[in-house]
């Protein structure tokens, strides 16, 4: 056999079978004879138990002085292990030493470390079992959204990551610059002229691609990104991140219903296929982390997600029988508590909330149409977890050129800028919709790690920009 993964040997390995592995130790024993070293390669949670007889060459000089950390090539055969917990382990013919690793300064020791330690070894946390199984589970989650979007004949575009527009118009974007930190051009004031940085325009990370995915949506019918986006907010909590992946659906000939209907079917499509591929991870988070990880899933695929008006939800945290930090009344926008209240404590499953007043939302939203109470609201929607709060952010967009055209002078936004979306509305308009995943809040709510910045490989906050 060639190099294996480690996963396959002790999914499939039987005894005899030849195999080389490569990996990292994660712990060694010693016996009188021999020793016992646990080899991880990443591919799962568990190692491959490996038994170097004494007798090997290098034994005393190299293999008898491995610690933890350090990097290994091994071949032999697989043997019956008499261990629990384990079918198999391997018998080392061959045992060479790739890396080695000092004991006395590798930062990863074998007792439990917190994930705010972690978070200053950036570098070296991946090879932790919590930071594995996460990774293992971001990268089924993304497979199984692809999985998702393509069985139902999405087309995967690639929106832009500098951009001129400001797609949510909450003014939360990070300038691009061209010039190094010395050369900042300066206006007549002597400020820096941030007019002047993408090669005489102005220049942005963008918030989201949105607005592209609806131009592709009104050529091609059903599409999706799925791609980094930035948000200059300063926002120091355990779900925001400066730089976060978003997967963003859009729909021509949708509303607001079928829109609905997509990001319930979808949430449950991914928690189902990860729960099938990562099982021993989830198994782990369950037991390790957040003790409702299993019971979560189960509650995601089996119940129907609850649908309810925001006027509705307001009516609900009005009466609840607790008191909130912040105020609660029509008009306001819910705060993480009261939508943890309403997924986790009320109805306990995901909840969606529709038709938010226009006043707090973003100005493509479609208007509802009717009673002159339903025109102060949008048909937007918010899907809310338990324990992460708004996972999923979504609306019915505004086709209408007149209503859209008033909607970005209300907002106060440059209408000049916006001029090839208003040309959408103008050539061929259809009723569209969509919504955007936080990707990362995603996994927060799969795996159940508490802070944001423990389920992406290199968290970009205010206070990180190294790792
Ligand atoms: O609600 P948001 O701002 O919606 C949009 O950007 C729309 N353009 C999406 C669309 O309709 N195509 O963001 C969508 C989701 C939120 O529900 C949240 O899960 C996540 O993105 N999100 C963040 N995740 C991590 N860090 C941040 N700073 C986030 N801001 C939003
Ligand atoms: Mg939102």
């Amino acid at each position: 056999m060639a190099h294996s993964r480690i996963k396959h040997i002790l999914q499939a390995g039987q005894p005899d079978d030849p195999v080389t592995i490569q990996g990292w130790v994660r712990t060694q024993r010693q016996a009188k004879r021999f020793s016992f070293v646990e080899v991880n390669d990443g591919s799962s949670m568990a190692g491959l138990q490996v038994v170097v007889d004494g007798t090997l060459p290098d034994y005393e000089a190299k293999i008898k002085r491995l610690s933890t950390g350090a990097s290994v090539e091994v071949s032999g055969t697989l043997v019956e292990s008499p261990g629990k917990g384990q079918r198999v382990e391997l018998k080392a013919s061959d045992f060479q030493v790739v890396g080695e690793s000092d004991a006395e300064t590798y930062p990863l020791q074998k007792k439990r470390h917190s994930f705010e330690f972690l978070r200053t070894i950036g570098h070296l946390r991946a090879r932790t079992n919590t930071l594995g199984a996460v990774m293992r589970v971001r990268h089924a989650c993304a497979m199984a959204i692809h999985q998702f979007f393509q069985s139902r004949d999405f087309l995967w575009i690639h929106t832009p990551i500098l951009t001129a527009s400001d797609a949510e118009g909450a003014g939360e974007m990070f300038t691009v610059t061209r010039f190094g930190l010395d050369q900042l051009p300066l206006d007549p004031a002597g400020k820096v002229d941030y007019g002047q940085d993408f090669f005489g325009k102005p220049a942005y990370l963008t918030v989201s691609g949105q607005l592209e995915a609806e131009i592709m949506a009104l050529a091609f019918t059903n599409v999706y990104t799925f791609g980094p986006t930035f948000r200059a907010e300063n926002s120091n909590t355990s779900r925001h991140l400066a730089e976060f992946w978003m997967v963003e659906p859009e729909m021509a000939f949708c509303n607001l219903e079928g829109n609905m209907d997509l990001a319930e079917a979808f949430l449950k499509f991914v928690f189902g296929q990860v729960m099938e591929q990562c099982a021993d991870d989830i198994v782990f988070f369950n037991q390790r982390i957040d003790s409702s990880v299993l019971a979560t899933a189960t509650n995601i695929i089996d119940s129907e997600f609850e649908r309810l008006s925001y006027t509705d939800a307001i009516a609900l945290l009005e009466k609840a029988d607790r008191s909130f930090d912040f105020p609660v009344s029509w008009g306001l926008d819910l705060q993480s508590e009261h939508e943890r209240y309403l997924a986790e404590d009320y109805f306990k499953k995901p909840v969606i909330v529709t038709d938010y007043p226009a006043e707090i939302k973003a100005f493509y939203m479609r208007q509802n149409d009717g009673e002159p109470d339903d025109r102060k609201t949008v048909a937007a929607m918010d899907v809310l977890a338990p324990k992460v709060g708004e996972i999923i952010g979504g609306s019915q967009r505004e086709e209408r050129l007149d209503v859209l055209e008033a909607r970005i002078e209300a907002a106060g936004l440059p209408k000049e800028d916006y001029w090839w979306y208003l040309d959408l509305r103008r050539y061929g308009t259809v009723p569209h919709a969509g919504f955007g995943l936080g990707f990362e809040r995603l996994v927060q709510f799969i795996t159940g790690m508490t802070n944001i910045r423990d389920v992406i490989p290199f968290p970009r906050t205010p206070d990180n920009v190294e790792f």
